[in-house]
């Protein structure tokens, strides 16, 4: 067991550490308060080779490990979540199904310019269409449809809550090619959001991650060509989970870096502010909450990196992924209300961050499995 990270581990973190302060700080304020897509920042992301950082570089990636993405996504989400899903969603939920289920012809023509996250100098990044009004959690009860018409597919049905909904050029929709079947018939497919009959409704109003891009999206008689079905009819579910799998690395990612941020800002916090004639972290009271958050943090940061391990050398992640995201995601809640806590009135208004951080964290314990999934998900494998 090594828990050394490598030179080129380290220069990740410094980079994604410096786009963060330097690119994501600036504003962040106000992009959550008017629900501004941070556009220009995931532009530098892809310039730094962030939009596809585990795809190997004749696909158009970056060919990193999955401990560097970890690595990443933490610098950023301890600045900027709403940055940090965009990238997340992109390279766990977009990328890695198409690098890992595609054909050459679509890994040529979707997964290079996704990967890259951009197309003739603009902005190109993917979306993932598995959530609808009624299949949240019971991702089987999809209603989205799919006929096939002999010589293209036709798609009908309406997905929610999409991350990057707005923006995406590529969408990525889970739908029903046989309802009978159950999970059995569920089938996915790559859609364009330029094609006739996509239409995207209006953003939605969240109470965290809110620059992130979040709309439903309508497919009324869209015809999509038979090759841009990923895999066989009926592989859209197991599709669906294994992409959700390494998708939870990611939003555990997230979630840890909510928490460190919001624990970075109080420890320095606690210096600074005096109560009862000296600094706050003198007194026990907030060195025992500083404590808690740094071990909580910590145990987070191993549970992503051993799901990271798993996954970099062909293992099975299922199980490990789900205990990271919803270990990480309930140390970000905690951390971060305790944060609150410790900033006392200042914590509440929006100046200091960590009011944000705190609205931030909850989305970590809803999207791409509740933590109650999670421990479905958890105890099927340990139970096994
Ligand atoms: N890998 C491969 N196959 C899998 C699998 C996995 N990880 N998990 C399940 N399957 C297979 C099962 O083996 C089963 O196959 P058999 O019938 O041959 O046995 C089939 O899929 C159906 O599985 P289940 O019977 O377990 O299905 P279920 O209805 O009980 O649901 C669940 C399982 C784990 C609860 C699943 O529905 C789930 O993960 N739900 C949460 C969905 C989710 O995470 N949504 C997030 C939306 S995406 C998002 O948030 C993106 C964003 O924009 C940020």
């Amino acid at each position: 067991m090594n828990f050394q990270l490598t030179d080129e581990h380290l220069t990740i973190k410094k980079a994604a550490h410096d786009f963060a302060v330097n690119s994501c700080l600036p504003g962040v304020i106000e992009r959550d308060e008017k629900q501004v897509f941070p556009r220009e920042q995931v532009i530098q992301l892809a310039e730094l080779g962030f939009m596809g950082m585990m795809v190997k570089p004749e696909w158009g990636g970056s060919g990193m490990d999955t401990i560097s993405y970890v690595l990443a996504l933490e610098e950023i989400s301890k600045i900027d979540a709403s940055t940090s899903v965009c990238m997340s969603v992109n390279n766990s939920l977009v990328c890695w199904g198409l690098e890992a289920y595609g054909t050459e012809a679509q890994k040529q023509k979707y997964l290079v310019p996704l990967a890259q996250g951009m197309k003739d100098g603009e902005l190109y990044i993917g979306a993932f269409l598995l959530s609808e009004p009624e299949a949240g959690s019971d991702a089987t009860s999809q209603r989205t449809v799919v006929e096939d018409k002999g010589s293209h597919y036709l798609l009908n049905g309406t997905k929610n809550w999409i991350t990057n909904g707005g923006t995406a050029s590529v969408y990525l929709v889970m739908a029903q090619t046989d309802a009978s079947k159950g999970s059995k018939g569920i089938t996915t497919f790559i859609v364009e959001k330029s094609w006739p009959g996509v239409q995207v409704g209006a953003k939605e109003n969240k109470l965290g991650i809110r620059g992130s891009d979040t709309h439903s999206i309508s497919f009324t008689d869209v015809e999509v060509p038979k090759e841009n079905r990923i895999g066989d009819e009926g592989f859209g579910f197991t599709f669906a989970m294994k992409t959700l799998a390494g998708g939870r690395i990611g939003i555990a990612s997230q979630a840890l870096g909510i928490a460190s941020g919001a624990y970075e800002l109080s420890a320095r916090y606690a210096t600074q502010r005096k109560a009862f004639g000296k600094e706050i972290f003198q007194h026990q009271a907030i060195q025992f909450k500083l404590a808690d958050m740094a071990t909580r943090i910590e145990a987070a940061r191993l549970l992503c990196f051993h799901a990271a391990w798993e996954k970099d050398h062909g293992l099975d992640y299922t199980t490990s992924s789900s205990m990271a995201k919803v270990f990480a995601s309930e140390a970000a809640m905690w951390t971060t209300t305790e944060a609150v806590q410790i900033h006392g009135g200042y914590g509440y208004v929006k100046e200091y961050h960590v009011e944000r951080l705190m609205r931030d964290a909850k989305i970590t314990q809803i999207y791409e499995g509740t933590s109650e999934i999670q421990r479905i998900v958890i105890a099927r494998g340990v139970l096994r």
